[in-house]
């Protein structure tokens, strides 16, 4: 593995809060988990691992500091935007954990898109949105069936999780990224019988 884990997680410890630490270390451990289910390789459950660790590596950050970093990486100024609040950590962490660790490219897509999803997601963006959602500490309306369904059809749990996501974001009358319209749309067309 060209990765050290045992570095990175001390990466993620010194970047996060307790609380979002753990989360992290759980997040890599549903995502391990879900691999071994669904068959990965060894090198795919590898890069599941690593990718839950760190896909929260720049949650914790400061306005001031998102906007260094979308100033110092010549990124795209929506993402400072109300509508991007919830992504920007993922896009912030997926071109860190490029340069800092050199992740492939499927890597850096699955953390950057893990709180919408995106068409066409592969199975490890697949693992990380939902290993996020269902970690052993979250517990939130829903969650059972969405454990249940995350291991039996990973495209229906995704779907149920996107609807879930929607409704609570919607009952909070916070802004939905229209990324999530795309992920659910294109999953419940080809899943459609
Ligand atoms: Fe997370």
């Amino acid at each position: 593995m060209k990765w050290n884990i045992l570095e990175i997680e001390k990466d993620v410890k010194e970047a996060l809060s307790e609380y979002r630490y753990k989360h992290s270390l759980n997040v890599m451990e549903e995502a391990a988990s879900l691999a071994k289910h669904y068959k990965a390789s060894k090198d795919d459950i590898e890069k599941c691992k690593v990718c839950g660790l760190t896909h929260d590596l720049c949650k914790e950050l400061t306005e001031e500091e998102n906007e260094q970093l979308v100033k110092k990486y010549n990124l795209p100024r929506e993402l400072l935007s109300k509508e991007n609040k919830n992504l920007i950590h993922g896009f912030l962490a997926s071109v860190i954990v490029k340069e800092k660790y050199n992740f492939d490219e499927d890597m850096v897509l699955a953390i950057r898109y893990h709180t919408t999803g995106y068409p066409n997601m592969d199975l490890l963006a697949k693992i990380i949105y939902l290993a996020d959602k269902i970690e052993k500490n979250k517990n939130y309306p829903g969650i059972e069936q969405e454990r249940l369904l995350a291991y039996q059809d990973i495209d229906e749990a995704i779907i149920l999780c996107l609807k879930n996501q929607i409704k609570s974001l919607k009952d909070k009358n916070r802004r939905i990224n229209p990324k999530v319209y795309d992920t659910l749309s294109y999953l419940e067309k080809i899943n459609s019988k």
